[in-house]
């Protein structure tokens, strides 16, 4: 069984050279269960609220998404405001741990690979420069790398300037950059609209109703 940690990864690959060896799922420590609180960025934002797991009934591979709940505290005993953290324990960036978003991996059977709780990766369209965080998308083997720094505010930390691209010459890949372009947008999934957890790649955000949100893993 292979597992592609991430599109992303290949440029870890590249920069450290590690992951590379084996051919496993590699061994995933688990953190959780959290919540995760979304907070405005702008001072004149009034977005301070937990993010709850949708199932969007997508086929085969029931596909869940993260909606935003204005309530002042996840609800205790659901599922659907729990999320786990799972890491390698062998990739960092500036001391912070790097790993992926789990739903609830308490509930529900496991995935073709054996692995509990859905996986998080980022789906992009062609067309607009916000993507939206699925949970389930590829089956728990291709995700996007995150972390958490010392405020408990989860980053991307891929780096990969294409402004500056030269022919004939790799790109400068880096880890050591962290991100925090998390955004609440109204999206549209596979049929089920809601304010949904969203991330702008670059610039400003091509849907206006997005605003940038502060994602913090916080106690249940
Ligand atoms: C906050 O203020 C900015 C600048 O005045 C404005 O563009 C934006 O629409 C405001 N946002 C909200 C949520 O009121
Ligand atoms: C997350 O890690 C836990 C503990 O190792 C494991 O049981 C679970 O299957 C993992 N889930 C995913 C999607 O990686
Ligand atoms: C990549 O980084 C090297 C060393 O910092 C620099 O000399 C080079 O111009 C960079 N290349 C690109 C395409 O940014």
């Amino acid at each position: 069984m292979k597992i592609q940690i991430a599109v992303q990864c290949w440029g870890f690959i590249a920069v450290t050279g590690a992951l590379a060896q084996g051919d496993d799922i590699p061994d995933l420590i688990t953190d959780g269960p959290f919540a995760l609180r979304v907070k405005g960025v702008a001072s004149n934002s009034s977005i301070d609220g937990y993010l709850q797991t949708t199932d969007v009934l997508s086929y085969p591979e029931p596909q869940l998404i993260l909606h935003y709940d204005p309530s002042t505290a996840p609800v205790a005993d659901d599922s659907s405001y729990r999320f786990y953290f799972n890491y390698t324990g062998r990739m960092q960036t500036e001391g912070h741990e790097l790993g992926f978003f789990v739903s609830d991996i308490t509930v529900g059977a496991p995935n073709n690979l054996g692995l509990l709780g859905k996986a998080m990766s980022l789906q992009y369209r062609p067309n607009t420069n916000v993507a939206l965080p699925a949970l389930g998308a590829s089956t728990g083997t291709v995700v996007d790398l995150t972390g958490f720094d010392q405020d408990n505010r989860a980053f991307l930390d891929y780096y990969i300037d294409d402004s500056i691209t030269i022919p004939n010459k790799p790109a400068n890949v880096s880890v050591d950059i962290l991100y925090y372009n998390w955004a609440l947008c109204w999206q549209t999934y596979y049929g089920i609209t809601g304010q949904t957890l969203s991330w702008i790649t670059a610039g400003s955000a091509h849907n206006p109703t997005c605003e940038q949100v502060h994602l913090i893993k916080t106690e249940l």
